[in-house]
């Protein structure tokens, strides 16, 4: 079955080769793209859809979200408007709702948040556990967040649970909660921050996870400057999330390094947080993603039309700097090869069939029209969703 999407007025690919197309069309056939040019010479294919100039891209690559979990964070969210600060203390609140919760409300929501996710353009998309912090919880977690996302990340060092000391509860992480998730994970990530793991602990989780072959990651420089970069760089993470507070040290750091600076703006905003350094990251020549962190403290939002724009009107990203970001930057944050057959994030023959139709002309309108639904169509691995 081979479909044909023509009169495409403006077609990102984040390729080189192709970079941005008018009047273009691409051949999908089967979960891959087959054929990409010049709408005036496309071959005919089983199916055809008339774009009507409107703008096409890679789907959304969203490579931080924590989305098994239950409950309301409501409360804390309007205390925080009115003046108290976030803290990581809100994470026991959510941690005591998922233990309470049953398998089948947590995949309830965790579906309805994949799906609001994909009705905007979302075609991969990361999730993380977290929230259960006990080998049984932090198992279901995995596992059902295995049955949804893309990718799974294990975050049993989240925090420390009441019920344990720090050192205790690291033992269990990187030994018993790591074999129990282990076949339902292909990350590991942990929270080294003031109020969560130091530089000592958050290292003995990643050599844990990199013993096991599990990819590594780090949530750092949220709430303030701190060795996450650092320790993300030295382990040759392929990700390091959040950095918010970063010292010229850290940006140099990046810039040397492969990992990716995954920022996280909705976050910065729902928490009253600077926003983090895009531009400086960029100028210094480091790679950088844009994810939205959903999750009912610190981020509630699936949108990553709501990252581009802020990163657009607020971080002073160009627009096709913010979708390559949201796109190539979140598949490179997930290790992906963006010229492997079925790349994600990247519109060219052999890569993924993966594509977001907006009802614009062009992706301007995302920074231009914030707040407006632009999704016109999408398809993931070459079947229509939307
Ligand atoms: O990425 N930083 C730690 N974890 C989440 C917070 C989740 C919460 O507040 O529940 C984050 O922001």
């Amino acid at each position: 079955m081979t479909t044909v999407i023509t009169g495409i007025g403006e077609l990102t690919t984040n390729t080189e080769e192709w970079g941005t197309l008018r009047d273009a069309a691409l051949i999908l056939e089967g979960d891959v793209v087959r054929w990409i040019g010049p709408a005036a010479q496309a071959p005919a294919a089983d199916r055809r859809v008339d774009a009507e100039g409107r703008a096409a891209l890679p789907g959304w690559v969203d490579s931080h979200t924590h989305l098994v979990f239950a409950g309301d964070r409501t409360a804390e969210f309007g205390a925080r408007m009115a003046g108290e600060p976030y803290s990581a203390g809100g994470i026991l609140t959510t941690v005591e709702a998922t233990r309470a919760a049953s398998d089948t409300d947590l995949a309830t929501t965790l579906r309805r948040l994949r799906y609001e996710a994909l009705r905007q353009g979302t075609t991969y998309l990361e999730t993380k556990t977290g929230y259960g912090l006990t080998v049984a919880d932090e198992k279901r977690c995995a596992a059902l967040a295995s049955e949804v996302a893309d990718e799974v990340t294990f975050l049993g060092a989240h925090v420390v649970p009441p019920e344990l000391s720090a050192d205790e509860y690291v033992d269990l992480v990187c030994g018993p909660m790591l074999d129990a998730v282990a076949g339902h994970v292909r990350w590991i990530d942990v929270f080294c921050e003031t109020g969560a793991f130091d530089e000592q602990q958050s290292a003995r989780v990643l050599a844990a996870g990199r013993a096991r072959g599990l990819g590594l990651r780090v949530h750092g420089n949220q709430l303030g400057s701190g060795p996450g970069v650092r320790l993300a760089v030295r382990h040759g993470a392929a990700s390091v999330d959040h950095c918010t507070y970063l010292t010229d040290t850290d940006i140099e750091a990046l810039a040397a390094s492969t990992t990716v600076a995954t920022l996280l703006p909705a976050c910065d905003l729902s928490t009253r947080q600077p926003l983090a350094p895009a531009r400086r990251l960029l100028d210094a020549g480091a790679r950088i993603a844009l994810a939205t962190n959903a999750n009912p403290g610190s981020s509630y939002t699936t949108s990553m039309a709501y990252c581009i724009a802020t990163a657009v009107l607020q971080m002073k990203l160009s627009v096709s700097e913010a979708i390559w970001a949201a796109t190539a930057g979140g598949a490179l944050a997930l290790g992906r090869d963006l010229n492997a057959e079925g790349a994600v994030g990247v519109l060219r023959p052999d890569a993924r069939a993966d594509v977001h139709i907006l009802d614009a002309p062009s992706t301007v309108h995302l920074a231009y029209r914030p707040g407006i639904p632009l999704t016109w169509a999408v398809w993931q691995r070459g079947e229509q969703v939307v």
